[in-house]
């Protein structure tokens, strides 16, 4: 995917560079991160959006993927950022990213997290529930303004991806339930409250969804609501935030939909229901993560230990694993793997590719057909860009990855590796315990 490219040497090249030279600069196991395709996806949704309808838009869902140079990138593209935590919203803060263009998600907000955003000035509070509300309202009232918010409705939508990525049904920890009457028991509460600006409302259905029939079942659902908002309170609602969620490719048979066709169903939708039921049409946004983040990363590993059991498998395991990519033991998720420095080398054996925790689920890909190999080359995992480094984890006590950015023939450093004493960096070692040899 994306500037991927096979090389005179029979290595794979990225954004013009070498995989196997990054592996010999900066180390492996190494997040890459192709500039060019960040770019790429951020633009579609531009162009969809934006574009399209000038007062829409895109805001890139950063618990996807996020560190300071990639809040750059995002602004650079014209994107609006969705953060969901203090730590979120800090690293928007030191990188300069336009507060006004923020959206301050989660279920539940602290009380500090509440004050940073306000004092921030983020451009909408996503409001989950009625803690948060009366929260928000003393808060923004304390620093003397009026927040503008968006109320996180659930619309009791099904759609069909892992247990856990689901986030739309009534049975769930996000939002305002419409079924139980609970939405608009919210939004009289809201209309009441002085230092809250109610702007309109928010959903989101889950994640890595194929079929667009489930955006335009939630543009339906969700202006019933509105118009039930309308009818019940006189309140018009001015913009309609529709969550992320597109899907993109893993493995064959992944048929992710186009970006633009995603807008046309969402404005089709949005208007054919605005005029049937006599609305304005708001204000669009999305939250797309995945499908901006994710084909536009891939991680390097170099081989190690070669077991073959014989009649068995033959477990091909590599210096990294569930730590940098915690996805196939958390859901099941697929991916397919290169050797990197033979990339034209044809497949010939079947093997099961393991990371290195102490861990029997910590296995990266199952039953995968690769080049002949020896410990020593390296394997690419392709589509690694979502939800891996933001998932990443320290079990074991193995430091995280570096992530570098590659483009135009050169490579950045956006992330140093995690050395030993970073793991250190926390403990303490109380006084009845120091002093012994
Ligand atoms: N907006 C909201 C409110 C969300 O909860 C999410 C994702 C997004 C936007 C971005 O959705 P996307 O376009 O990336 O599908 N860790 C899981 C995915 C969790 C998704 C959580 N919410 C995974 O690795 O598959």
């Amino acid at each position: 995917t994306g500037t991927m490219k096979v090389n005179e040497k029979g290595h794979l090249e990225i954004g013009g560079v070498d995989t196997v030279d990054l592996a010999r600069e900066f180390g492996t196991p190494l997040y890459i991160l192709d500039e060019a395709e960040f770019r790429k996806n951020c633009r579609e949704y531009y162009h969809s959006f934006t574009e399209k309808r000038p007062d829409s838009l895109a805001i890139y869902a950063g618990k996807t993927l996020l560190t300071t140079a990639i809040c750059r990138l995002v602004d650079e593209e014209g994107l609006g950022l969705d953060v969901v935590s203090g730590g979120e919203l800090y690293t928007a803060l030191k990188a300069n990213f336009p507060m006004h263009k923020v959206f301050f998600h989660g279920n539940n907000k602290s009380p500090e997290e509440i004050k940073l955003g306000v004092e921030a000035g983020v451009g909408r509070f996503v409001v989950d529930n009625l803690y948060e509300l009366y929260l928000l309202n003393d808060i923004a009232h304390a620093q003397k303004t009026r927040q503008a918010i968006l109320l996180r409705i659930s619309p009791g939508i099904e759609a069909h991806t892992h247990e856990y990525i689901k986030t739309g049904q009534i049975d769930s920890k996000f939002g305002f339930p419409i079924e139980t009457g609970q939405a608009i028991d919210a939004v009289i509460r809201a209309l009441e409250l002085e230092n809250i600006e109610l702007k309109g409302f928010h959903c989101h259905i889950g994640s890595q969804i194929f079929e667009l029939d489930s955006f335009a079942h939630t543009v339906e659902v969700m202006t019933e609501f509105m118009a039930e908002v309308y009818k019940n309170t006189g309140f018009m609602t001015q913009e309609l935030d529709l969550g992320g969620g597109l899907g993109i490719y893993y493995t064959a048979g992944d048929n992710p939909p186009a970006v633009d066709a995603l807008a046309e169903v969402i404005f089709n939708t949005l208007e054919n229901q605005c005029q049937k039921l006599g609305l304005k049409v708001p204000r669009v946004v999305v939250e797309p993560g995945r499908s901006i983040a994710g084909p536009a990363g891939s991680t390097l590993y170099t081989i190690g230990a070669i077991k073959d059991i014989p009649g068995i498998r033959t477990y091909v395991a590599v210096d990294g694993g569930m730590g940098d990519n915690p996805r196939p033991a958390l859901y099941q998720a697929k991916y397919e793997a290169i050797v990197a420095n033979k990339a034209n080398a044809k497949p010939v054996k079947l093997v099961s590719i393991a990371g290195k925790c102490c861990e029997s689920g910590d296995m990266l890909i199952w039953d995968i057909e690769l080049a002949e190999i020896k410990p020593g080359d390296l394997l690419l995992i392709s589509n690694t860009g979502a939800y891996n480094y933001t998932m990443s984890m320290n079990y074991n006590r193995l430091p995280r990855p570096a992530m570098v950015l590659v483009g135009g023939g050169r490579a950045e450093l956006i992330v140093r590796r995690e050395t030993y004493d970073d793991l250190l960096r926390h403990d303490l070692i109380p006084v009845h315990l120091k002093n012994r040899k």
